[in-house]
């Protein structure tokens, strides 16, 4: 759970940030690494897996629907499978806590399953769309009940014999995409996916390694997946890669305090998921990767990241799907940055954990950047001297306003509080620690 709101306030350190780090298993990943491995026969091993509340609450979902979840003290996971089609009804509400991820893939699993089950989540996930995979889950024959509006808490009745999906994902979502993989495993026949702009495949590239039959094709920005349902999915060994959405702030103080040299090591390359390192590349960023190389089936890299002077950019709407967890971020960056920037096709960030849009900009506008929306846009004006800070910003039950917040405190004239600094523990375990160990003094 959660822990009750904790306050904190980030100032500009006194000396450069130093050092070299490993950040925590990726999310999307790790997530997946659980929920394929309950559907496999055999046992699965995942080492770095997340253990931030989002993925645990995945653990304890895969548990409640009768797979073996047990943790090793030397941090390896072990999933003992029920095979596709074999999970069984929970005995009690399944609750998601704040992950928008495990609440959607989860609704595609129970979908294709002969159960019932009534799912919930925390006052953030009970605001956000369901809908969107509440309605091409609803053709294989499940049916759900949910709030106003498509909300948690939610029931779904799953099919007793499912059938295949055909679905055009209508807005850029990895998460509707892999609800709808995921409901079609338990289908017989073949399940397609049409997505009009490519998202993140990490489900595409486990479907596969578990033995899946996944076919994927570009058809302009996007692609068609065609998966066969009904695969034997066997137990097969996961390695998580870092997460580089939780690189990203690291790296990103990095950038912003003067003088800093970071090395952040391993860390997901996937170039599905990359559009930031591509975005602060046009800026004039000193970033340099080295040690490319593929592990588990993802790419991976370390980041040897320095700060120095960057420029602002147009940073274009195809983009965003390689970074959409990544512009509150790049927004603080931005505000240092010489020039107006400006971050076009930003419609996904107003249901993300918190409308991000708004709160990014009210983040930067409390502490004196000057920041507009217009439309789905982001314009931040980059500040010649610097941030002024001072002002104590609403994270919204959102990690990753919590911790742009902090980062942009590091560089500010003056110090820069959170309300609550307690949802940073869904998705990045020990930030305040990692940072405190470059310098950054949040602990102070
Ligand atoms: C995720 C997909 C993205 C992202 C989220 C993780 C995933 O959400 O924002 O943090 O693991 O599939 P959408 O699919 O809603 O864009």
């Amino acid at each position: 759970m959660v822990a009750s709101a904790r306050a904190l306030t980030s100032r500009l350190p006194a000396a450069p940030l130093s050092g070299r780090i490993t950040v925590p298993g990726d999310k999307s990943i790790s997530h997946r690494a659980l929920m394929f491995g309950a559907l496999a026969i055999g046992e699965t091993r995942i080492t770095g897996l997340l253990e931030g509340e989002d993925v645990l609450r995945t653990a304890a979902a895969m548990r409640a629907l009768g797979a073996e979840v047990a943790h090793d003290a030397d941090g390896t996971w072990r999933v003992a499978g029920r095979g596709v089609g074999g999970l069984t009804e929970p005995a009690d509400v399944l609750d998601m806590g704040n992950s928008g991820t495990a609440a959607r893939l989860l609704c595609g699993i129970l979908a294709s399953h002969d159960l019932f089950a009534v799912m919930t989540g925390d006052g953030s996930l009970r605001q956000r769309p369901m809908r969107r995979v509440i309605d091409p889950l609803t053709t294989c024959g499940a049916r759900f009940l949910a709030r106003e509006g498509g909300r948690l808490p939610l029931a779904v009745r799953g099919a007793r014999e499912a059938l295949p999906l055909e679905y055009r994902v209508p807005v850029p979502s990895a998460q509707v995409k892999s609800a709808v993989l995921l409901c079609g495993l338990n289908a017989p026949g073949i399940t397609r996916v049409e997505e009009p702009e490519a998202t993140r495949d990490h489900s595409e590239n486990m479907l596969r390694h578990f033995g899946a039959n996944v076919h994927v094709e570009a058809e302009g920005d996007g692609r068609v997946i065609a998966l066969q349902g009904q695969p034997e999915l066997l137990a097969a060994d996961v390695v998580v890669p870092g997460d580089p959405s939780s690189a990203a702030f690291p790296l990103a103080a990095a950038l912003v305090v003067p003088g800093s040299r970071v090395t952040i090591l391993n860390v997901g390359l996937n170039p599905l998921r990359t559009g930031l390192l591509a975005t602060l590349a046009e800026m004039g960023a000193d970033i340099v990767v080295e040690n490319r190389r593929v592990e588990g089936g993802e790419p991976v890299g370390d980041l040897v990241v320095a700060h120095g002077a960057l420029r602002a950019v147009e940073v274009p709407p195809a983009r965003a799907p390689s970074m959409i967890d990544e512009y509150p971020i790049l927004a603080v960056i931005a505000a240092g940055a010489e020039g107006v920037t400006r971050m076009r096709g930003l419609k996904e960030l107003r249901v993300k954990e918190s409308d991000r849009l708004s709160a990014t900009a009210a983040m930067l506008d409390a502490n004196g950047v000057r920041v507009a929306i217009e439309g789905d846009d982001l314009i931040v004006h980059g500040a010649h001297n610097g941030v002024a800070g001072g002002a104590t910003v609403a994270t919204h039950m959102d990690h990753r306003i919590a911790m742009s917040a902090l980062v942009l405190g590091l560089a500010a004239r003056a110090p820069v509080a959170v309300d609550d600094a307690a949802f940073i523990d869904t998705s990045f375990p020990g930030f305040v620690a990692l940072m405190d160990g470059l310098g950054a003094g949040l602990a102070a």
